[in-house]
């Protein structure tokens, strides 16, 4: 699927539930490389990306087995067998968070050979401190032929401090020292919730990991890892995308099955710019179809404002009365979608690492292109147009009204009978 039709001018009406997130799953899959015994992983997302993981640690010898029916979104890995420890470049460059794979394996295995990822449309993204990490815990790093390989007999515990804030980095290096000898402290660790939910995932296979969710992470080596069944936490990304799509597209929309208290600092720029939303324990709330007003925002590591999130909040500022400052200090190419959304309209200038936006604009369907990363259910709304932002093309031949649009597995349904109507279509 890569090119989506879109008709804007239907509200969003109704309740869509929220899927497991994709950058707590990933990770979680890889920490399966740590046992013999299988880990039964809940709520894992239908993505592309969760698909090559799946092919990749199949690649490697694991054992897969997927849910089916109502048990759709279980996959259980056993690598048992682990015959071959090598991420190949085929994988790693269509999925940079393969290189994930790279601490769980030396650390059972003894060697992992992962290719390294290359350049990406948000930015360089190195993995040097990946790389750096594991030197720490004592493994013997070579790059050649575009590879990297690491060899230790048996990692041992060691001190990191991060020279930056790293997410995969944190939980690499977090999953590589729980089957090394002794102690490991990490400082200046990501503090995102996907870290701290890989943290329950492995302490459930018997590691012992503390701090996991604060800058200051200490993990006590033990030999051995079992398995272990845990439910991924929701996508906060993918949550925050709803409200914001219910925010533009005016309507009455319940987002479910999330957790509001990740989604701190979206949720606050929101409330600044006239959002109108409630929330309860495991949803949020949002009636569309108010003034919004311009604020600035600058993305940060969590509990900051997401770099996921700085599309969506481009989209919204597009509608909202000022001027908005939108501030990228994570990746460095990160707004790819100023263009594509100048194209249907919005009054964007972006300078280096800033972008200014002037609204409300006046929007109409345009065709446009998307390059970012995320899969094309991670989407860029506007108040009538919607764009989907990785890979894909979409066009757009209804100018008029607001944007609606039907997810992928997702279904909206109405409150009451004239509610949603699905005005996607893909080709
Ligand atoms: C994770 O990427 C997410 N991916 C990204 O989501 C997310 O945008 C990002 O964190 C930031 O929140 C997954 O969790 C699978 P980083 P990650 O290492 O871990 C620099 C999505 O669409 N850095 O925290 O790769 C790096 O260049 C994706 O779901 C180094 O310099 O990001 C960046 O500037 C896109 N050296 C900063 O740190 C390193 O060794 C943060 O990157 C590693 C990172």
């Amino acid at each position: 699927m890569d090119k989506f039709v879109i008709r804007g001018g239907n509200p969003l009406v109704g309740t869509i539930r929220v899927s497991g997130a994709k950058n707590a799953a990933l990770p979680a899959m890889a920490a399966a490389i740590l046992t013999e015994e299988p880990v039964i992983l809940e709520n894992i997302p239908d993505v592309r990306d969760i698909r090559t993981e799946r092919t990749l640690l199949v690649s490697m010898g694991a054992e897969v087995e997927l849910g089916y029916g109502r048990a759709h979104h279980r996959t259980t890995l056993c690598c048992r067998n682990l015959a071959n420890p090598e991420a190949a470049y085929e994988l790693v460059k269509t999925m940079r968070a393969s290189t994930l794979v790279l601490g769980p394996l030396v650390a059972r295995m003894g060697r992992a050979r992962v290719s390294q990822p290359g350049g990406c449309a948000i930015g360089a993204r190195p993995i040097d401190l990946h790389i750096k990490g594991l030197e720490q815990l004592g493994a013997t790093i070579t790059q050649d032929h575009g590879y990297i390989e690491a060899s230790a007999e048996r990692l041992r515990g060691g001190h990191i401090i991060f020279d930056k804030i790293t997410v995969t980095g944190t939980e690499d290096l977090m999953m590589a020292a729980t089957l090394a000898e002794g102690e490991t402290v990490m400082e200046n660790c990501a503090r995102e919730p996907e870290v701290s939910d890989l943290a329950v995932l492995l302490n459930k296979m018997g590691a012992r990991i503390e701090g996991a969710g604060t800058s200051t992470i200490r993990i006590q080596g033990v030999s051995k890892l079992h398995g272990a069944r845990h439910r991924i936490i929701p996508d906060r990304i993918e949550a925050g995308t709803f409200v914001i799509a219910g925010a533009l597209c005016g309507g009455d929309l319940t987002v479910s099955n999330c957790d509001p208290g990740h989604l701190g600092a979206l949720l606050k720029k929101l409330e600044e710019c006239g959002v109108q939303f409630k929330t309860s324990e495991n949803s949020v709330r949002v009636t569309g179809g108010h003034a919004l007003a311009a604020a600035d925002v600058s993305t940060e590591e969590y509990p900051g404002f997401p770099t996921d999130m700085q599309a969506q909040y481009m989209a919204l500022a597009t509608q909202a009365s000022g001027v908005s400052a939108i501030t990228e200090n994570i990746f460095e190419n990160r707004f790819m979608h100023a263009q594509e959304l100048v194209r249907m309209g919005a009054n964007i200038m972006v300078e280096g690492s800033r972008a200014v936006v002037h609204g409300p604009a006046q929007l109409s369907g345009a065709a446009v292109q998307c390059s970012d990363l995320r899969e094309w259910r991670r989407l860029i709304f506007c108040n009538e147009g919607v764009i989907p932002n990785p890979d894909v093309e979409l066009v757009r031949r209804n100018g008029e009204g607001h944007a609606l649009l039907l997810l992928q597995t997702k279904t909206l349904r109405p409150l009451e009978s004239g509610g949603a109507d699905s005005s996607l279509r893909s080709e």
